[in-house]
């Protein structure tokens, strides 16, 4: 039995709330990040059927609002004076364009710029704590078909829904490499991964193609595609490769984009510049 402190976005459905149960098997205080309280909290009870002394936190985080975001990370850092892993989880396809409450494409942020502005609120907490913290970006194998453009991150010339997401996706990888050769010397461990392809809520918003995608027969149960963020969240670090990309608990190759750290350090750049517009 381990004591960690566990931050998760998107916990509430689907993979992230798998991982969430599993997680808490664990002894570890799972920190669900979630917009809706109600149905964080019907994780935790369903976690405390078969393992009564699960520890939870739930704290309200709406990741299409950024100062939502600003506001649970502020809440975070009065609360847990030591964070050892944060998995950034929550993540969808946006179909149909339409804009967060910060003016952002919906995709974007919620799949990438309000993960990366709770990293950077976060960072300093994180990085206090020597024991390889680490921060685990739930990614897709879908990033193999990003059309990513720094200078339009918003996608505002020319929107397509499928491009987007490939494009957090890549971003979410980026970012692992990004953290982990900028800041791997102070210990921090980051990691993306592909989960598998699974039957969730995921794509249920959207009609045509994504509600098609989501009714495919092979997919695997969202507790099979928990594996491989429980393994990157528990195993033994000695065992896991800084900055690497997995699928089925295994180190994997990302698209070569994703190798380029040049692009990497671009990436974060233009995201903390959005963000710094925006105000944050
Ligand atoms: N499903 C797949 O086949 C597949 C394949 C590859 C990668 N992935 C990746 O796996 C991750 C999890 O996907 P999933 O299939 O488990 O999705 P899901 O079942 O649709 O669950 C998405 C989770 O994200 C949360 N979320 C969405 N928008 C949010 C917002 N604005 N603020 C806070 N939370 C928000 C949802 O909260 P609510 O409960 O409040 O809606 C839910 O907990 C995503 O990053 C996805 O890209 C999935």
């Amino acid at each position: 039995v381990n004591h960690k402190t566990i931050l998760i976005t998107g916990a509430t459905d689907g993979i992230g709330k798998a991982t969430a149960l599993k997680l808490a098997t664990f002894g570890s205080t799972i920190v669900m990040l979630s917009r809706n309280l109600e149905k964080s909290k019907a994780v935790e009870n369903a976690a405390k059927v078969n393992f009564p002394q699960a520890k939870f936190d739930h704290i309200l985080c709406d990741l299409a609002d950024l100062k939502s975001v600003k506001t649970a990370a502020a809440e975070v850092l009065l609360k847990y004076p030591k964070i050892d892993v944060l998995i950034n989880n929550a993540g969808g396809i946006f179909n149909t364009k339409s804009l967060s409450k910060d003016g952002f494409e919906m995709g974007l942020q919620v799949n990438h710029l309000a993960h990366f502005l709770l990293i950077k609120l976060l960072l300093p907490r994180i990085l206090e704590y020597k024991e390889n913290p680490r921060i685990i970006n739930v990614a897709s194998e879908l990033h193999k078909f990003d059309k990513l453009d720094i200078k339009d991150l918003n996608l505002d010339h020319k929107f397509s829904g499928w491009t987007q997401y490939a494009n957090t996706k890549l971003l979410n990888i980026l970012s692992s490499k990004y953290l982990s050769q900028t800041f791997g010397v102070q210990g921090l461990q980051s990691y993306s991964l592909h989960p598998g392809v699974v039957r969730t809520s995921f794509g249920t918003n959207n009609t045509g193609i994504w509600s098609v995608f989501n009714k495919l027969p092979f997919m695997m149960t969202a507790e099979d595609a928990s594996k491989t963020p429980v393994y990157l969240a528990s195993q033994a670090v000695e065992k896991l490769s800084n900055g690497a990309y997995y699928k089925k608990s295994a180190l994997a190759s990302s698209s070569q984009k994703s190798y380029d750290a040049k692009l990497a350090i671009d990436a974060w750049q233009a995201s903390n510049q959005l963000l710094e517009k925006a105000g944050f």
